[in-house]
């Protein structure tokens, strides 16, 4: 089974209005030919982006609570954000593991609910630099993605991003070789945990200092089906990222 190659822009806690109004356009100019896209801004700008970006390519939101409403002071609902035009939401992001300590069990119960509301799903998984080095890596991702995996039902709305942590943010790179290691894991997982039809048709992505220089080496390895991208996401280069394939 082909998967059609995945590359979403992560844009964290960057953009203004402002920014929108003179980046898009240079979006809404690149080819993208065989390509999903999704541009992630914060969630204040999802309205203004998915006015102003092309409509081949998706909007997606950086998180979302797991529930629809209530006293959630500062939080934002899978049901807002595809109000104001999302169609995917990023969960499990390190950075909302790490800096917002959230548990590989609130993570499946934030995926389920967006997966609920037919809200698509970005899954991150990745491993911290000590446990890479402590030789945990396929430990920790296989136990973050069989929490994901417990309340996914149809795999057609999920895709899965490998962020090793110590890659993200910090120029370091995983080599081709280190990514398609663990990719290739995790497709053999699912085969095992899931099914066959779900381990091909899954699309598993890299995310960790992807640039327009590194992309095109690490899109030949055959597990790595697109990247997640956060700096340079919010670069002109991101659309030579978007066209790593061609
Ligand atoms: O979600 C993508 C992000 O974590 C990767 O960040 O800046 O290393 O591309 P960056």
């Amino acid at each position: 089974m082909t998967r059609k190659f995945f590359v979403g822009g992560n844009w964290k806690l960057n953009g203004t209005r402002d920014f929108v109004e003179t980046f898009v356009p240079i979006l809404n100019a690149s080819p993208s030919e065989n390509v999903e896209v999704v541009v992630a801004p914060p969630s204040p700008l999802i309205a203004l982006v998915r006015g102003r970006l092309r409509e081949d390519w998706g909007v997606s939101a950086q998180n979302c609570w797991k529930v629809a409403a209530g006293a959630f002071t500062g939080e934002i609902s899978a049901e807002l954000a595809k109000d104001v035009g999302a169609k995917w939401v990023i969960l499990g992001h390190s950075e909302r593991r790490t800096i917002f300590h959230e548990s590989d069990e609130l993570i499946a119960e934030k995926v389920a609910h967006a997966l609920a509301i037919d809200l698509k799903v970005i899954a991150c998984i990745g491993e911290t630099l000590a446990e890479r080095e402590a030789g945990q890596t396929l430990d920790v991702v296989y136990r973050q993605l069989k929490a994901i995996a417990g309340k996914v039902s149809n795999w057609s709305g999920v895709v899965i991003a490998y962020e090793p942590v110590w890659a993200i943010g910090t120029g370091k790179v995983a080599t081709p070789a280190q990514a398609q290691e663990v990719h290739a894991a995790l497709r053999t997982w699912l085969t095992s945990n899931v099914s066959v039809d779900a381990s091909s048709s899954t699309r598993i992505i890299y995310g960790g200092s992807v640039t327009a220089d590194n992309c095109n080496e690490l899109a030949k390895q055959g597990d790595i089906d697109g990247f997640l991208v956060g700096g340079a996401s919010l670069k002109p280069d991101f659309v030579k990222i978007v066209n790593a394939k061609l």
